[in-house]
């Protein structure tokens, strides 16, 4: 008897996994691999990523370091929570012996009428800062020809005080010249959070990275791929079926690409290759649409207030952009009323300003799931 191989699902649907296949993402790639080919001070080497929830800055973090490890650099990756910067200077101190400053005071704190007796003479202990331990780390690895990568995700989300610790030391490290690259990533609130502050006129200086949905023509291609790699045809009108439903979000094609496959791996026959078909792939989106509203739309509805709610719910009915005034008055408030909530919403990143007094939601599905679950987020928001 031939037996049937196993082979795993090659699709990753979970926040931060690496995808077998980084679609639409060789621009900024290249930026990176340009920045640490052109040696410091190059604007690869200090970069500000941002983009939408799901849209795959954490995997592209990721990539980095792979590719930074690849040449023998550190990497270190850190994501925004408080004690961000002590646990940044943890990594970088050395694991063995601690370094010790000397401090001896030669001239007594209290001035000439104090007491001589204030005046000790003992080694106090400094802490050693980013910077210092940056330095050090940074002698040793340039000696090999290797450097630093650090990269931060979920920036939005930092406390100012270590977004100054951590600038302030990286800010010392370029003037240094030192070979060293800095990745920042987070949600686009993060732009009007940080880099209006005069602290981080640093940040500013980052090259912007805007990541955005991926064209269908690359989804569609790779999607072939990867099936085409496990022994299942994917191809005519089922590709179509699938890579349209995903819209280019990048999350979305990790779920369309699992569900389909999962579906189509059922029905392979002894060792052999297996087709999708045109009824498989309808299955596969729709099971994949359930699983974004449950992973995606859920978690973000329940992280909003109930007028949000409101305002989203009056957006769903329209089939496309809607006018903020006609939001208004479906939610039977006042313009400036309904403005706030606006201004919240495109601040989580929830919804888009199309201009002409119009917005848009920002998540793909969103409306369909809003108005399938309509009743029910009423009802929940009655309670
Ligand atoms: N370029 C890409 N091509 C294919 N799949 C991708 C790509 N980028 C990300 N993905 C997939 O999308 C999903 C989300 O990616 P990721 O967690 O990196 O997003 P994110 O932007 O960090 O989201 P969040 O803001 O919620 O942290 C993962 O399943 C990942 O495998
Ligand atoms: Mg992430």
């Amino acid at each position: 008897m031939v037996k049937k191989p196993v082979v795993s699902n090659p699709f990753k649907p979970s926040a931060g996994h690496l995808p077998p296949i980084l679609i639409g993402r060789d621009g900024v790639l290249d930026d990176f691999l340009e920045g640490l080919d052109d040696g410091s001070g190059a604007p690869g080497r200090l970069m500000r990523v941002t983009g939408a929830r799901g849209v795959g800055k954490t995997v592209l973090l990721a990539e980095f370091r792979r590719i930074a490890e690849e040449r023998g650099w550190l990497t270190i990756s850190e994501t925004a929570s408080k004690g961000m910067a002590q646990r940044l200077l943890d990594h970088l101190k050395p694991a063995k012996g601690t370094f010790e400053f000397t401090v001896e005071p030669s001239v007594n704190a209290f001035g000439v009428g104090g007491s001589l007796g204030a005046m000790r003479y003992e080694r106090q202990r400094m802490p050693l800062d980013l910077r210092d331990a940056m330095s050090l780390r940074l002698d040793a690895l340039e000696r090999r020809d290797a450097g630093l990568l650090v990269t931060v995700d979920e920036v939005q989300a930092a406390d100012r005080d270590d977004m100054v610790a951590i600038a302030t030391a990286m800010q010392h490290m370029v003037s240094d010249d030192r070979n060293v690259a800095f990745v920042f990533a987070g949600l686009p609130s993060m732009a009007s959070k940080w880099l209006n502050d005069e602290v981080m006129t640093f940040l500013r200086r980052a090259q912007p990275e805007r990541l955005g949905d991926v064209g269908l023509m690359e989804v569609s291609d790779a999607l072939h791929d990867s099936f085409r790699q496990t022994g299942i045809v994917l191809d005519g009108e089922p590709l179509r079926i699938a890579a349209e439903a995903t819209a280019g979000y990048p999350f979305m094609i990790q779920l369309v690409g699992y569900s389909i496959w999962r579906i189509a791996n059922r029905s392979r026959r002894g060792d052999g290759d297996a087709v999708v078909s045109e009824e498989d792939a309808h299955r596969g989106v729709r099971d994949a649409l359930s699983r974004l509203g449950d992973t995606v739309h859920g978690p973000e509805l329940d992280g909003l207030s109930p007028v949000d709610k409101t305002y989203l719910l009056a957006m769903a009915q329209d089939d496309g952009p809607a006018s903020t005034s006609v939001v208004a008055q479906r939610m039977g408030k006042s313009v400036k009323y309904a403005s706030r909530y606006r201004m919240r919403l495109l601040e989580a990143q929830v919804i888009v300003d199309k201009g002409y007094g119009k917005v848009d939601f920002a998540i793909p599905y969103l409306r369909e799931y809003l108005r399938e679950h309509a009743a029910f987020i009423r009802m929940s928001l009655e309670r």
